[in-house]
């Protein structure tokens, strides 16, 4: 018989699954939440790469229910609360930002990137792949974030990060680079996170 490596099932992953929550990325969001003060009472939250919810159930918890969370993912997401509004979108589609104003008309309180590329095993290629995908959402936190506003995205490090920290820097008047606890070891992603939105 063949016999299958064992894996054990980490510390965050029991946490996740004891507390409930969908992912144990939803740790992630949670300790940089937490360390910024990034969402209050009544925020509207865009949450991209949303699937299969972690980072949803936080912040739906911390906006409460005169808060909104926009979550949106090529994957379906099966349904949270009433202040949370999902859709199957693909964020790099031509049509994305026109279904996202359909599905929210107003401004963001802070945009949130968690998307990750299929990996390819190429390591420039997943990098370039990354980049594009929070540099997504980098365009999103300035068209559809408040002034004043927050942003954090997921990218790996390597390739063109510097040159993106910079265009994050360039829209905020403050930006960290954070490596969450609940990030597995072998694991090349950082979060960039934006505070304050400057004006344009
Ligand atoms: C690490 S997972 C997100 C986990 C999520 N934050 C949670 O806590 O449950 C990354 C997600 O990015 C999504 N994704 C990748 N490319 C995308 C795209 N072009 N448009 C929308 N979602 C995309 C994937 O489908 C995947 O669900």
């Amino acid at each position: 018989m063949a016999h299958k490596p064992y894996r054990p099932k980490d510390h965050f992953f029991k946490k996740a699954h004891d507390q409930g929550l969908r992912a144990r990325s939803a740790f992630k969001i949670d300790e940089i939440a937490r360390r910024f003060s990034l969402f209050r009472k009544g925020q509207a939250v865009l949450d991209m790469g949303a699937a299969p919810g972690g980072f949803l159930q936080i912040i739906a918890d911390q906006v409460g229910p005169s808060g909104k969370v926009i979550g949106v993912d090529l994957v379906a997401i099966r349904p949270l609360g009433p202040n949370v509004k999902t859709a199957v979108l693909d964020v790099l589609a031509d049509d994305f930002d026109q279904q996202l104003l359909a599905m929210y008309g107003g401004a963001f309180d802070a945009v949130v990137s968690d998307l990750a590329p299929k990996t390819s095993g190429i390591r420039a290629t997943d990098e370039a792949r990354s980049i594009r995908l929070a540099g997504k959402a980098l365009e999103l936190a300035r068209t559809r974030g408040k002034v004043g506003g927050s942003f954090v995205a997921k990218l790996f490090m390597g390739g063109d990060f510097e040159v993106f920290r910079d265009e994050v820097r360039a829209a905020f008047e403050e930006v960290k680079v954070v490596r969450p606890e609940a990030t597995r070891g072998a694991s090349i992603e950082v979060y960039l996170v934006g505070l304050r939105r400057r004006a344009a």
